[in-house]
């Protein structure tokens, strides 16, 4: 695909597929890429539409930014392709922002997934760390900021699979310090959304690593058991990367719960 122009800023997309709207959001700090495993599993039913956020990977913008800025991207993405609907599904901090979408457009999801992420926001401890890795990512760039998640992202079950560990080094690697700083400020600031699962009332899913270190499954069962339509799949051997670790039994699960959700 062509980058497309959304609010001043040139974004790459993949968009693969035909029928109703998948969007996917990645999480931080990587970049569409992520999604290769969602488009070859669900691009046969869906059309999968995974962008690189405002900064990350192929697409560009260098002033910082909220999260409500990179949901809006989203939206306008959807509104320039003619989209009125999509289903989204959210990893980590792409999950905040899916909880974004859901708290200020619910009438444009009909379904979303919730993977390795939390409603809650940063307390101060995580805020102060937010702020040393973004001072770090602009001192001394991407590679200490690499350096410091790589060993937390996957379960002990993967933690040698060295496939897996060079595909998500890259990934941080290549990501602009400028954007893992403005990303760090952006999360330290996200609302708890906590308050507002509640009102979100389309059919959700919630998918969790059972070794997910970053947002537990105490985050996952928290979230699933506020929410009003949602229900909870536990990954065996998967950590922060669920979908990565163990992508058929992730993308089987989604499959299965966005075809329910689709008839609903
Ligand atoms: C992510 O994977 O997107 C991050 O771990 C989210 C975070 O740092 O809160």
């Amino acid at each position: 695909m062509p980058p497309i122009d959304v609010r001043g800023r040139s974004l790459m997309y993949d968009d693969t597929g035909d029928g109703e709207v998948v969007l996917c959001i990645h999480g931080f700090p990587f970049n569409r890429s992520m999604w290769d495993e969602a488009r070859m599993a669900l691009a046969s039913r869906y059309r999968v539409l995974s962008p690189d956020l405002r900064g990350f990977g192929e697409s560009s913008g260098s002033d910082s930014w909220t999260l409500d800025d990179q949901a809006n991207d989203l939206i306008e993405l959807l509104d320039r392709l003619g989209i009125d609907r999509a289903a989204v599904l959210g990893l980590s901090m792409g999950g905040y922002i899916a909880l974004n979408l859901a708290r200020r457009y619910p009438e444009r999801l009909w379904a979303m997934v919730l993977i390795d992420t939390k409603a809650t926001s940063d307390n101060y401890e995580a805020k102060q760390n937010r702020l040393k890795t973004a001072e770090t990512a602009l001192r001394e760039g991407a590679a200490p900021i690499a350096a410091q998640m790589l060993p937390k992202l996957l379960s002990s079950a993967n933690a040698e699979d060295q496939r897996l560990l060079e595909r998500l080094n890259s990934m941080m690697l290549t990501t602009n310090p400028k954007t893992i700083a403005n990303a760090a400020h952006a999360m330290a600031s996200r609302p708890d959304s906590t308050q507002y699962l509640s009102t979100m009332a389309m059919p959700s899913f919630v998918i969790v690593g059972n070794d997910d270190q970053i947002t537990t499954p105490h985050d996952a069962h928290a979230m699933v058991n506020a929410l009003p339509n949602a229900s909870l799949v536990t990954i065996p051997d998967a950590g922060h990367m669920s979908v990565l670790e163990q992508p058929e039994i992730a993308y089987g699960a989604i499959r299965a719960f966005l075809e329910q959700a689709h008839n609903a």
